[in-house]
Formats: C-alpha cells, sequence, structure tokens
C-alpha cells in the first residue's frame, strides 16, 4: 500500500509550545495518522520557550531566505521528534521573529504578527519544497497558517515538487482570523488582485482564515455540530457565507486525546494511579495534593467543582464568576478555578474568590502539571462555553472521572449527553446540559449534577461510565484519512 505523506503546519504542538487545545491535538493527531500508516511531519515555529524544556532538540544545518516584501528574511531549521511517535517535527527558527517571551503576545497581541506568520507560512512551504520525497497532503491549521493554502495554489510554479499535493485547512477557532491592515499584503507576495472580497480582503482588511478558507482544496472544523454553525450567524464570525460557498468540501472531525499524556492510570502529575475500579482512592489522593498546594492543610469535604481554561469571552468565564457569587454562600460546592488570559476577567476572578476565601481557589497562570492534578481532583468540571468548536478539557475530564457540566454548543454536544433518567438506563449519560447562556441556567445544570452527586451508587455509576468512554484519536484519524483520499482522488481545480 501506498504511504500517505502528510505535512502539517501549525503555530504551536505539545510538548514543545502551547497556549490550548491547538497545541494538544497537533501533539497527537500526527502519531494517530502515523498509527494508520501515513507518514507525518509536523512544522511549527522555534519559539524561545521549544527550547527551555529540556526536549531533543538539534539543528539540521538547512538554511534559507525568505522573501517578506521587500526583504530577505533568513530561516533556519531544526529537527526534532514527537514524544511516543516516530513523527519528524522541523521547527523554523528566526530570532527576530520567534525569540520572544511569549507565542502571540500574551494579553496584547505582538503588532507584527502578520509578518511573523506570513514569514513561517512561506518558510513552511521553502522547507517542504526541499526534502526529498514530495508531501501528498499539507494540512494547515488556524490563521496563523492560512496563506499556505494560497502560497501552494497561487505559486505553485515556485515549487514544482508540491504541485501534485492537497491542502487541508483546519479551522479550530472562527474566533481568531488573522485580520491585518491592508497593506500588510505586500508582505505575503501576492498579487493585489487577489486582495477581493472573495479571496483575502475581508471590510478592507487582511484575513488570513478566510485565505486559506477559500484557497485550500479541503477545509474542516473540529466537531460537526461547529461545522454547522460555522456556516451561520454568529457562529462565523462574519465568515459564514464563505464557509457555506465551501461546504461541498467542508467536514467537522471531532478531537481525539492523547491518551497516553492524559491518562489517570500513569500520570505522572497525579499522586495515585487510578481506573474505574478505584477512581475514589484515586482521586481522593489527588484532593489531598491539591488542597496541600493551594495552601490548605486538609481537603475540603464538599464535592469539588473545577474550571480549567483560557480567561477569554469565548470560555463563559463570566457566567462562572457569577456562578460563584451566587453559590459561594450556600456551602454546597468547593470550587477552584485556573486559568489566564484577559485582565478584566481575572479581576473579576479575584474579586469572587477575596469573597469566599474558603470555598473558592483560583490560580491565575498557565500550568500544565496543575491541569492534570485538577482534573484528577475535581468531581465536576464547568465548561459553560459561549461558543466552542471542540474543546478537550470536558474530554480530560471524561478520562479522568470529572463529570462535565456543559453548555450545548459546538464540539460540547457532539462529545457530551445529558443525565435524565433515560440516558442513564441506556447508559449514554456522561454530563449535565444546560442551553441558555446566563448563570442560572448554569446553576441549575450545576444543582443537578450536585444532587446526583449526593447520591453514591448513582455517582459511582455515572464515573464508571464516563471513565469508560472511548475518546482516543483512533475514530477522528480514520475520518481524516478519508478526507485526505477523497481529497486525492478529487480533479485539482486550476
Ligand atoms: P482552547 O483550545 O479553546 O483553549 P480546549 O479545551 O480545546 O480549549 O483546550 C484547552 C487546553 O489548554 C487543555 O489542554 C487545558 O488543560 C489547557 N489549559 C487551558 N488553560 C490552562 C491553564 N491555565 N493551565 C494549564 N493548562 C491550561
Ligand atoms: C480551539 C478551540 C477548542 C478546540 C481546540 C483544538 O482552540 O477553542 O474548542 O478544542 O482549538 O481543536
Amino acid at each position: 500500500m501506498r504511504v500517505l505523506r502528510v505535512l502539517m503546519v501549525a503555530s504551536e504542538a505539545t510538548p514543545f509550545a502551547k497556549t490550548g487545545g491547538l497545541a494538544d491535538v497537533m501533539g497527537s493527531l500526527p502519531g494517530a495518522l502515523a498509527r494508520l500508516g501515513c507518514d507525518v511531519t509536523l512544522v511549527i515555529p522555534a519559539y524561545r520557550e521549544v527550547f527551555a524544556k529540556g526536549l531533543a532538540i538539534e539543528p539540521t544545518g538547512l538554511s534559507f531566505d525568505v522573501p517578506i516584501g521587500t526583504r530577505q528574511v533568513s530561516a533556519r531549521v531544526f529537527r526534532s521528534r514527537l514524544p511516543g511517535s516516530q513523527s519528524t517535527v522541523f521547527l523554523i527558527a528566526n530570532d527576530e521573529c520567534f525569540d520572544r517571551p511569549t507565542l502571540y503576545g500574551g494579553g496584547k497581541d505582538y503588532s507584527d504578527n502578520a509578518e511573523r506568520f506570513i514569514f513561517f507560512s512561506r518558510a513552511a512551504m521553502e522547507l517542504a519544497a526541499r526534502q526529498d520525497r514530495p508531501f501528498d497532503i499539507i494540512h494547515c491549521h488556524d490563521w496563523q497558517t492560512g496563506l499556505v493554502p494560497a502560497y501552494h495554489k497561487l505559486l505553485a510554479q515556485s515549487w514544482p515538487m508540491l504541485s501534485h499535493a492537497r491542502s487541508v485547512m483546519t479551522i479550530h477557532n472562527m474566533a481568531y482570523q488573522g485580520l491585518f491592515w491592508h497593506w500588510d499584503m505586500l508582505l505575503t507576495g501576492l498579487d493585489w488582485k487577489y486582495f477581493n472580497w472573495q479571496q483575502m480582503e475581508f471590510y478592507g482588511q487582511l484575513n488570513l482564515l478566510k485565505t486559506g478558507i477559500v484557497f485550500a482544496d479541503g477545509v474542516s472544523t473540529v466537531s460537526p455540530t461547529y461545522a454547522r454553525e460555522i456556516q451561520r450567524t454568529p457562529g462565523g464570525c462574519g465568515l459564514e457565507g464563505v464557509l457555506a460557498s465551501r461546504s461541498d468540501v467542508l467536514r467537522g472531525i471531532v478531537n481525539g486525546i492523547d491518551t497516553t499524556l492524559w491518562d489517570p492510570r500513569s500520570d505522572p502529575h497525579i499522586p495515585r494511579p487510578y481506573s474505574e475500579q478505584d477512581f475514589d482512592e484515586g482521586k481522593y489522593a489527588a484532593r489531598v495534593a491539591l488542597a496541600a498546594r493551594l495552601g490548605h492543610a486538609a481537603p475540603d469535604t464538599r464535592p469539588l467543582v473545577a474550571f480549567v481554561g483560557r480567561l477569554v469571552e469565548q470560555k463563559g468565564v463570566e457566567l462562572v464568576v457569577e456562578l460563584m457569587g451566587r453559590m459561594g454562600g450556600t456551602g454546597r460546592a468547593h470550587f477552584v478555578v485556573l486559568g489566564t488570559g484577559e485582565s478584566g476577567t481575572e479581576d473579576a476572578l479575584r474579586r469572587v474568590a477575596g469573597s469566599f476565601p474558603g470555598t473558592i481557589d483560583l490560580v491565575i497562570g498557565f500550568d500544565e502539571g496543575l491541569a492534570h492534578l485538577v482534573q484528577a481532583a475535581a468531581d465536576i468540571m464547568l465548561v459553560p462555553s459561549r461558543f466552542e468548536p471542540c474543546g478537550l478539557t470536558q474530554l480530560y475530564a471524561l478520562r479522568y472521572g470529572t463529570v462535565p457540566v456543559v453548555r450545548s454548543t459546538g464540539g460540547l454536544v457532539d462529545t457530551v449527553v445529558d443525565t435524565t433518567p433515560e440516558t442513564l438506563r441506556s447508559g449514554k449519560a456522561s454530563g449535565f446540559v444546560f442551553e441558555a447562556f446566563d448563570a442560572i441556567a448554569l446553576e441549575h445544570a450545576l444543582v443537578r449534577a450536585l444532587d446526583a452527586h449526593s447520591n453514591r451508587d448513582l455517582w459511582s455509576g455515572l464515573v464508571r461510565q464516563v471513565m469508560g468512554q472511548d475518546w482516543s484519536w483512533e475514530a477522528s484519524a480514520r475520518d481524516y484519512l478519508q478526507m485526505f483520499s477523497a481529497l486525492e482522488k478529487r480533479p485539482r481545480p486550476s
């Protein structure tokens, strides 16, 4: 059988650099595709932080110049391997672009993000064209790589080696489109004629995600429900028409999780491994460790309700703030929040946590190990997102026997089944789902969860059930493979 060669291009990947779920997907999808027989190579930027993690990264000796506007910008290439897989990871270095404290600028985006990712996208093409064998699929992720399908289509003569490949644009989040002022078009090296409302322009600005959606041979997003939502307002964030016009090639494939890194049976971040058989003991040990970590002498006996995530509008953190304000005094639960993001949201969390010091623990920051410990220690995980393309937090929660309370949107619809007498009987129940985006609806769902928690047998059954679910990449990687194969069979539009 012919081995499909896939080049993945993305702006972050676990364990090299991470700000959210995209990194986890890039750290695990290549391995899953490799298990299905694909040969996958990943390209990411060589940020400062990738060198600070003790990973085996070596220089390749390869360097080349990339035209960015009127300048030639030099790229140096490093090589590593995705842990637990055979996949090569290429890291593209340029100190001016990537030797910086954060990936995208933290609270406020770097002012030259257009230039940084135009450089990265074009460098990825140059690198791909310098390999011994051609790639069959060029798989791009999010706005940072949106130019890659355009380069592939519009500058095909520059890289004849890649001319028979098909490009795929996967959208992980419509809320981030890579919108820049029109003069950045000059940096792309592409003709101004493409700066029009049907291709690269969006209300007078350069839109890199739109560019990717328009020029890619195939388009996908990270859940079937989100694939439908983004073809309408408000889900499409202004690009609903563009997405609807590509509905013939648009697919929704739900994310899988890395079952090696996220496994309560072997997680090095938790004190005592556990499975469906002994989750009570394992979760209690995690709770003791978490309490110590948060400065408590002993863990609270109340149910532990957690939130882990980026503190941005998408995640519905304001509902969590309001919820904790309403429930903090009732004594029904202990809350723990781990997150970092918008300063206004951080302040609102600090205020409510300050009002209920014995009931709310707040950790502002990004801490991978702590995220694992919280997943293991908590009873209930809140995911009250305004919108959610897929969401991994609820999938990790399921695997750790932490029952999710989620809003009915995007990938949360496709991954969590509300608990009712019927779904409990049929063995499908996996969480508590609410519809309206408001704190009262969230509170009702949480109270249902807490009531269920107080019924020991019911809760144990539910926990065992959710822990037994399979959210590994296996099925979704097959869907990607099928998408790639179908694209290969389609004649390439000129
Ligand atoms: P998104 O990609 O929108 O942020 P996901 O649910 O897909 O949402 O993925 C979030 C990932 O980021 C998960 O791996 C989660 O554990 C992690 N994460 C988010 N915030 C933090 C934090 N403050 N510390 C550690 N991990 C975090
Ligand atoms: C995005 C989305 C999230 C998704 C992740 C990985 O950041 O917000 O829902 O799980 O990408 O695809």
